[in-house]
């Protein structure tokens, strides 16, 4: 029997999407990081995002811009990983944990049907798309979803039936239960990096997850300093991997892997508890 494997999560990724930071700004605190009276420089964040698209196309991948001038009220839909969770042509849609985000939903079920994608969307459960849900182990089939404070447990089985592709279409979601307020999303502390492995800030999750998580993937443990300079929430395309500069710990740790490190100026972004990664989100 062929090995079922996730197509558009294997191997190289080739379309990022990327939401232009036309409103961004730090108007409101639904996480630690964020804080109204230390507010983001526009201009440098729109430097910031140009160079993460640049070294995103250098590394080899097409970056498909979604546009948001009329976003006005939504200053965090610059990040995109929070658009939805996406299996071949499906995507599940976030139905975000705080009203302050709540309506980039419509922007972003905009932007997929145009692309061709057939959108699902739940009234009833808690979800914050690949931001907290994210492709790892064999065949890039086990979807580790965060559990706690952004995305509700009950999605694990709703995402499950609403992004199998046909009947012989085989993955399994992993609830991880987030137990650090500094790590909120599950791409803040976990990031894989092939089938076989990933980084990660194993304290962010609880015990039981953090033994779920390592019966699926090894981990490259990063230290809590790295870790706080959102480490885990990097861009891998292949063996390039696109992030925040400072953490030499884990970069060296990466390079001994074989992988090579773009280091990146991602402050304003973190200003809002986002970095690389989270202004990312892998189309294929
Ligand atoms: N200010 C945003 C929020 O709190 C940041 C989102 C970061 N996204 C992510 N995928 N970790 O929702």
């Amino acid at each position: 029997m062929n090995k079922i494997v996730n197509k558009s999560m294997m191997g190289v990724a080739k379309r990022i999407m990327m939401c232009r930071p036309t409103h961004f700004k730090v108007d409101y605190s639904i996480n630690p990081w964020m804080d109204e009276k230390v507010q983001a420089d526009f201009e440098k964040a729109t430097k910031q995002w140009n160079t993460l698209k640049s070294t995103i196309e250098k590394c080899g991948a097409e970056v498909v811009v979604m546009e948001s001038e009329d976003a006005r009220d939504y200053p965090d839909i610059v990040f995109c990983a929070n658009a939805g969770i996406l299996r071949g042509k499906k995507i599940y849609l976030s139905h975000f944990a705080f009203p302050e985000r709540y309506g980039e939903h419509v922007f972003y079920k905009r932007f997929f049907d145009k692309l061709g994608f057939e959108t699902s969307f739940n009234q009833k459960i808690i979800h914050e798309g690949a931001g907290d849900a994210l492709w790892c182990g064999e065949g890039m089939n086990i979807l580790v979803s965060g559990v706690g404070p952004r995305s509700d447990v009950q999605a694990c089985e709703d995402i499950q039936q609403k992004i199998k592709l046909n009947a012989d279409d085989k993955f399994y979601v992993v609830a991880a239960r987030l137990v650090d307020p500094r790590f909120y999303h599950v791409d803040t502390c976990f990031c894989p990096l092939d089938e076989n492995l990933a980084m990660a800030y194993m304290p962010a999750f609880d015990s039981v997850s953090q033994n779920n998580i390592r019966n699926y993937t090894e981990l490259l443990p990063v230290p809590e300093k790295d870790a706080r300079r959102f480490v885990c929430n990097s861009v891998v395309i292949g063996k390039h991997v696109i992030v925040h500069h400072g953490s030499d710990t884990t970069f060296k740790l990466l390079e001994k892997h074989g992988y090579q490190v773009h280091p990146i100026d991602m402050s304003e972004f973190m200003k809002a508890g986002g970095s690389a990664k989270c202004c990312t989100l892998r189309l294929e």
